[in-house]
């Protein structure tokens, strides 16, 4: 076999810069064929799937005008040179793509959609919406920590909202506010998150999508879309442990919980959500916390909003908010799960700075 003409990198980043197997064959001087034989290898080795647009080999010509066609091949070609500098480092990627830590590892329909597992005797630590901020650590994260470290749970879900997206969001800008950067933001989540895996052992970390997590990638998706694939796109690669998901399905089954950032609104939302969902349901997004009870013939299915994990009074990550009185409570929630049966939702609530009210008693943290 000839030496190849680049790296299996620099092959899985134009496949996913053209999504096109005319194009990628143009941009190596290959034939079509040959892309499509080194796709199949790269897939088999890699464990990954390459979309190239489904062109197989009939690919359909390209009538794009020609500067168009001449500007991508420009942008190739500056790919080829740059991508080993951009792109995330080949242990990275290992690291990405080990089966352990891959969000195509998901149980799901369709991909990073719906995370399932079964929980038979164990306990699931929820948290929501932390806006995490710089420059503060809220008494909710800091009881999060605590409280894994002592219940020893088979999982934590932070269930959306952990990136404020403060500077990358898509309202305008708000008088001359100065928000912090979408780096220090990241990064503070980093950190936060890294308080939590210390702690959390072989404990599964899972995280959902919120409105305000979405932000990262719906920003550059939209602005840059040529660039996906580019390391360091995606929220999920700067917190690698963290496995990423719309839902997660917890014993997906009648008596089942089910764990979203938000489903109805209102009032009532918790209530709604375990009537309309015919399940117990966790969700967080109205920072309202509460548990509702519903039983009909079934039984009995809760309904959890999770509150915020962000103090209620946090202007920066709340400065759209003007100050207005909020019927917020900052905590999270801990969900006890006996012979597959979910048990009553425990509330853990914020009192006031360090302190926080779990089966009660006064907690300091
Ligand atoms: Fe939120
Ligand atoms: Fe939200």
């Amino acid at each position: 076999m000839p030496s190849p003409v680049c790296t299996e990198d620099q092959f899985i980043d134009l496949c996913r810069l053209h999504r096109s197997v005319t194009l990628v064959a143009n941009a190596l001087k290959l034939s079509e064929r040959a892309v499509c034989a080194r796709r199949r290898r790269v897939e088999r080795k890699h464990g990954i799937r390459i979309d190239l647009g489904g062109t197989g080999m009939q690919p359909s010509p390209d009538k794009r005008p020609r500067q168009v066609r001449a500007a991508e091949a420009a942008l190739a070609e500056e790919l080829r040179t740059i991508a080993p500098k951009v792109a995330t480092s080949k242990a990275q990627r290992e690291k990405m793509r080990a089966p352990s830590n891959r969000p195509d590892d998901i149980e799901h329909f369709p991909s990073e959609w719906r995370y399932r597992m079964t929980v038979q005797d164990g306990t699931v630590v929820i948290g929501s919406d932390a806006h995490y901020a710089p420059g503060t650590i809220s008494t909710a994260h800091r009881a999060l920590v605590h409280l894994t470290a002592e219940l020893k749970p088979v999982a934590v879900i932070l269930n959306g909202d952990i990136y404020n997206a403060s500077a990358a969001n898509r309202h305008p800008r708000i008088r001359w506010h100065k928000p912090p950067s979408v780096k220090a933001e990241v990064e503070v989540c980093q950190e936060r998150l890294g308080e939590i895996e210390a702690v959390l052992g072989n404990g599964k970390a899972i995280r959902t999508w919120g409105n305000h997590d979405s932000n990262f990638e719906s920003k550059l998706s939209h602005l840059v879309p040529e660039y996906e694939g580019i390391g360091g796109f995606t929220l999920w690669e700067h917190l690698p442990r963290w496995q990423p998901c719309m839902s997660v399905f917890i014993n997906d089954r009648p008596g089942g919980l089910v764990v979203k950032h938000r489903f109805k609104g209102g009032l009532h939302a918790p209530q709604n959500n375990a009537l309309w969902a015919g399940r117990s349901m966790a969700t967080g997004h109205l920072h309202s916390q509460k548990c509702y009870p519903l039983t009909d013939y079934n039984g009995t299915r809760y309904g959890v909003d999770l509150g915020c994990m962000a103090p209620t009074d946090a202007d920066e990550s709340f400065h759209y908010a003007e100050d207005d009185p909020r019927n917020w409570r900052s905590g999270f929630a801990v969900f006890t799960f006996r012979g597959g049966e979910l048990m009553p939702p425990e509330l853990v609530t914020v009192l006031g700075p360090r302190a926080v009210w779990f089966r009660g008693e006064v907690l300091t943290v």
